[in-house]
């Protein structure tokens, strides 16, 4: 399926990621690095979720679920999850790989301005959205406004322009595997082009670092901003993965983010010692 936003139509730039989106829908999960494989990458998932989010069930809001790989992470620690996506293409698919599950909701908006009430989430978390974002301060605020008083942020990001030192070699060895064997890789005819003239365009399209990233959500009003790099996930991924996988996955540099919105002030009055001798 190809749909109208191809470079070079009329769509602005955010139909034009809708669209790119949409026609990968069919064949998303079926890259590793998307999809999370059942066993050891799940648990990876489920143990930096819990440890960063807590293990008491919360009111979380999903932003770009995607085809729901990270929403069954959630949803599978017992949160009550929003589930958002601007790609009906995407939510189809979510909405089918989760059918019947309670405390699960999957809304069609767009995550830069989510149209959700205030203070009506503990936690917002989303998984590779962040560096495709048309106007990143406006979609932080936002997040920071549905948040609840102490709530928190999580993001789980990477680089995608500027592959690390090392990420250079790994990248020339999957082309010369890909010429040699095959590509193996799961685009559509075209969708790499797609890619590149989108990114051109995008405010973090020379990459996306936790050196910009953290700054920015300072400013925005976050406090106990923090980057890490989630290795568990990524040296589970790896296990069991095919040569190519795992170079793919030494590529970029990812990055996991957080932060928090300021706690409500303790209204408990404390008595004076003064006042009690
Ligand atoms: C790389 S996929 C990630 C999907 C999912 N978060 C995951 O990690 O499996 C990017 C997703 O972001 C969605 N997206 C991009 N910009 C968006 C926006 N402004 N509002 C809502 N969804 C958006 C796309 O439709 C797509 O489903």
């Amino acid at each position: 399926m190809t749909s109208v936003g191809a470079p070079g139509g009329n769509f602005d730039l955010k139909e034009e990621i809708r669209s790119y989106w949409s026609d990968r829908s069919e064949t998303f999960d079926l890259s590793a690095g998307h999809r999370i494989a059942p066993g050891a990458e799940a648990r990876a998932w489920a143990d930096e979720i819990r440890e960063r989010l807590g293990a008491r069930p919360l009111r979380v809001l999903e932003l770009a679920c995607g085809t729901g790989e990270i929403t069954g992470v959630l949803h599978g620690l017992g949160h009550d999850v929003t589930a958002l996506d601007f790609s009906e293409a995407m939510l189809a698919r979510a909405r089918a790989k989760h059918a019947g599950k309670p405390r699960l909701r999957f809304v069609l908006a767009d995550a830069e301005n989510t149209m959700e009430p205030d203070g009506a989430f503990d936690a917002v978390v989303c998984r590779h959205l962040v560096w495709t974002l048309t106007d990143p301060a406006a979609a932080f605020a936002d997040w920071r406004r549905v948040l609840k008083p102490g709530g928190t942020l999580l993001i789980f990001d990477g680089d995608w322009a500027t592959p690390t030192p090392g990420g250079w070699i790994a990248k020339a060895i999957v082309g010369v595997l890909d010429r040699w064997l095959g590509d193996d890789a799961t685009h559509h005819a075209g969708m790499p082009a797609r890619h590149d003239a989108i990114m051109q365009r995008l405010p973090f399209g020379e990459g996306l670092r936790p050196e910009q990233l953290l700054p920015m959500l300072r400013d925005i009003g976050f406090v106990d901003v923090a980057a890490w790099s989630p290795s568990r996930i990524a040296s589970a991924r790896r296990r069991g993965a095919t040569i190519r996988d795992t170079l793919r996955s030494l590529v970029y540099r990812r990055f996991g983010a957080s932060a928090r919105t300021i706690p409500r002030p303790n209204t408990a009055i404390i008595p004076d010692p003064a006042e009690s001798v």
